[in-house]
């Protein structure tokens, strides 16, 4: 008997070719999910794949954000969320109303604002970044230009420490995920792997950066382990990245950093696992949940990605 994730993969496989589709997919969502993938990617890969697609529904497989970057960018496409609910925690912490009223208090300001943003958010942003080219994006604007960057303070503490740039103002959010890791439980695995290189999301905490010997987007941290001649890693990022460091890199050993309370499982974003086969079939069947956009709105933050994706 075929099992039934078997099935499901057939299935999307055959609904795929019927509705012309294409999925699109984190590195945080399930091996499950990301074996399904045409494309698998950290946000800046998946913005900038979205728009060269040749396809007439995109299905993103990670959280609403994410998707609604790729409408934004490709308005004439159907582009379908399996599970809307899928936020994130980043997101969430930067309500529009809130953020203009913030923005409102800093006229001389540009605001750049990482992708983890509403597309309300991003319509109230000059340039926008990712966490592969938000260095680049901060050193592209003249340093005596003062900023806004937004959503993420341990993002933005740690740009600011890499340029040295005081004239940049933080909004106050964080990601759930990457603020749990434990400094303690980290130094204890060190001590156990010795030869292990720590390798860190710059989401996480300052103090956790400062213990770790890599700091990079999920797709640095990928080509960093690669690249790197230590056969045994500490991961502080969400735990879905270690499906695709296994898969390139089978020789080499990945150990997950553990959160504060590891009863939690917070290392794993509830959101991105949200995505499962079932919904992605149950989506491209419907074809819905569909991402919808104000015309307006979406210029709007059109403008402020497409000013991220110039920067080279
Ligand atoms: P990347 O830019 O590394 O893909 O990070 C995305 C993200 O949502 C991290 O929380």
């Amino acid at each position: 008997m075929v099992n039934n994730s078997a099935r499901l993969r057939s299935r999307i496989k055959a609904l795929k070719r019927e509705k012309n589709a294409v999925i699109l997919a984190h590195y945080y969502t399930t091996p499950e999910v990301q074996a399904v993938a045409d494309f698998l990617g950290d946000s800046l890969a998946l913005a900038i794949k979205a728009q060269q697609i040749e396809a007439d529904i995109i299905l993103f497989a990670g959280v609403h954000f994410m998707a609604e970057t790729a409408k934004v960018l490709c308005p004439e496409k159907k582009v379908l969320i399996p599970c809307p609910e899928a936020g994130c925690s980043l997101a969430e912490s930067c309500e529009a109303n809130d953020f203009a009223t913030f923005k409102a208090k800093y006229p001389d300001h540009k605001v750049v604002s990482y992708v983890n943003t509403t597309v309300e958010v991003k319509a109230l942003t000059d340039i926008c970044c990712t966490s592969s080219n938000a260095l680049q994006v901060v050193e592209a604007i003249p340093a005596e230009q003062p900023l806004i960057f937004a959503p993420d303070r341990n993002l933005g503490a740690y740009i600011r420490k890499l340029t040295g740039r005081s004239n940049m103002v933080l909004w106050d959010g964080a990601c759930h995920v990457h603020e749990e890791f434990s400094l303690e439980r980290l130094l204890e695995l060190k001590r156990l792997h010795p030869e292990a290189r720590v390798v860190a999301h710059p989401e996480c905490r300052a103090y956790i950066l400062e213990a770790a010997d890599f700091v990079g987007s999920t797709a640095a941290i990928l080509d960093y382990c690669g690249r790197s001649d230590a056969g045994e890693f500490i991961v502080v990022t969400e735990a879905g990245i270690l499906a695709e460091m296994q898969r390139r890199y089978p020789s080499k050993t990945f150990i997950p950093a553990p959160p504060d309370d590891e009863t939690c499982g917070c290392n794993n974003c509830r959101y991105m696992k949200m995505v499962t086969l079932e919904n992605i079939v149950s989506c491209l069947e419907n074809e819905a949940p569909e991402i919808h956009i104000d015309e307006e709105i979406r210029k709007q933050a059109e403008r402020s990605i497409l000013n991220m994706i110039h920067i080279k």
